[in-house]
């Protein structure tokens, strides 16, 4: 067996471990690690990105969903989520104030709500790229058919995020309800690629019954599938689910995961979640600082902030889309790293 400091050195020199090996490398998590693993990903991040951070514009759409995802605050058995939809032209001028404020990417993302058809998408779609064509629009709407995902990226979507949750179909089974399955979204995430979007996957840090054997799994995952994005986070619980009572991810394991994915990927776009930053004050800027190098800013209408709660406390509830982008910018800025108006595709070689 192979010393953590070994370990180490294999990952940053091949982008490659065994699921073992990750295993040992994750349950061998300290500061002196986490500190080495930083080091070696924010010179990877350098080379191709240098200091520069993308980011993109979340327009929270639509927190009706037919899904029942266990630690969902928006689930579709919470009675008391207060429900709400934006209309098209609301979606539209979110899109145009973030272009006001300098984003070049729009993400569009919702709960499975039914109202939001491929028509209804496609049209959205591609008014934003007639009125903003220098922009790049991602869609993190859920598990759709081939067909639909077809028609959206022909009316001109660039990029989809949809997370895989956990690579293990066992850990899938205890987060979700029987009628959703692993098999579906590994088809969704696999049909998008072959489509041509830019495709993210990702999970939550912490979430129930994940053990550093799961987590290993996600990071062989990732690292054979090769997503140009990958969204991970800290689980948090919310009050309305059946997870309420159970322990939030840490933001210290997401930074050395964050550290890790930098490491068996270089290339790849990662952010620095708001669930990061809910779990830790600095959690976006130390996500930054062990390899993230997206921020995804609000730009949904402050009247629904808070009713997109997929977990509780969620930070950046109250404030307008100009004033996040100015506090943001006074974040990065602190820490050495500048924020860029740019579409932010990956850098490919
Ligand atoms: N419906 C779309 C989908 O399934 O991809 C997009 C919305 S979904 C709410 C976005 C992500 O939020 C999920 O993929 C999940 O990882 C994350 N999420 C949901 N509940 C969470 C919680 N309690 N703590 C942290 N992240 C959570
Ligand atoms: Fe549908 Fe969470 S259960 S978005």
């Amino acid at each position: 067996m192979l010393r953590t400091d070994e370990l180490i050195q294999k990952l940053s020199s091949t982008g490659s471990l065994e699921e073992n090996e990750y295993a040992q490398l994750i349950k061998d998590y300290s500061e002196a690690n986490a500190e080495k693993l930083k080091t070696l990903a924010d010179a990877k991040r350098r080379e191709i990105y240098g200091n520069e951070i993308f980011i993109r514009g979340l327009i929270e759409v639509s927190n009706i969903c037919r899904n029942d995802c266990i630690y969902c605050g928006i689930r579709r058995s919470n009675r008391n989520c207060d429900r709400y939809r934006l209309t098209p032209e609301e979606i539209l001028a979110c899109a145009n104030s973030g272009y006001e404020l300098g984003f070049r990417t729009f993400v569009m993302q919702g709960g499975e709500d039914p109202f939001f058809t491929d028509e209804v998408l496609e049209s959205i779609i591609k008014e934003i790229k007639s009125r903003h064509p220098d922009c790049a629009v991602t869609l993190s709407m859920g598990e759709r058919s081939d067909e639909s995902y077809q028609r959206l990226f022909d009316a001109g979507a660039d990029r989809y995020l949809l997370r895989h949750e956990t690579a293990s179909k066992e850990h899938y089974g205890k987060l979700h309800p029987q009628e959703m399955s692993y098999e579906n979204r590994m088809r969704c995430l696999r049909s998008l690629r072959r489509i041509g979007y830019q495709v993210g996957c990702g999970f939550m840090v912490g979430s129930p019954y994940q053990t550093e054997i799961e987590m290993a799994k996600d990071l062989k995952f990732i690292e054979e599938f090769r997503p140009d994005m990958c969204g991970i986070g800290p689980f948090i619980p919310h009050k309305d689910t059946p997870f309420r009572d159970e322990e939030a991810g840490s933001a210290e394991l997401t930074c050395y995961l964050l550290s890790i994915i930098r490491l068996i990927y270089p290339r790849i776009l990662l952010p620095a979640t708001t669930a990061l930053g809910t779990a830790d004050g600095m959690g976006r800027e130390k996500g930054i600082l062990a390899g993230a190098n997206v921020i995804m800013p609000n730009l949904s209408p402050v009247s629904v902030r808070k009713k997109y709660e997929l977990y509780d406390n969620k930070i950046c509830t109250g404030e307008e889309a100009a004033e996040c982008v100015n506090c943001l910018k006074g974040r990065i800025t602190r820490i050495g790293f500048k924020i860029v108006t740019d579409r932010g595709d990956i850098r490919k070689e």
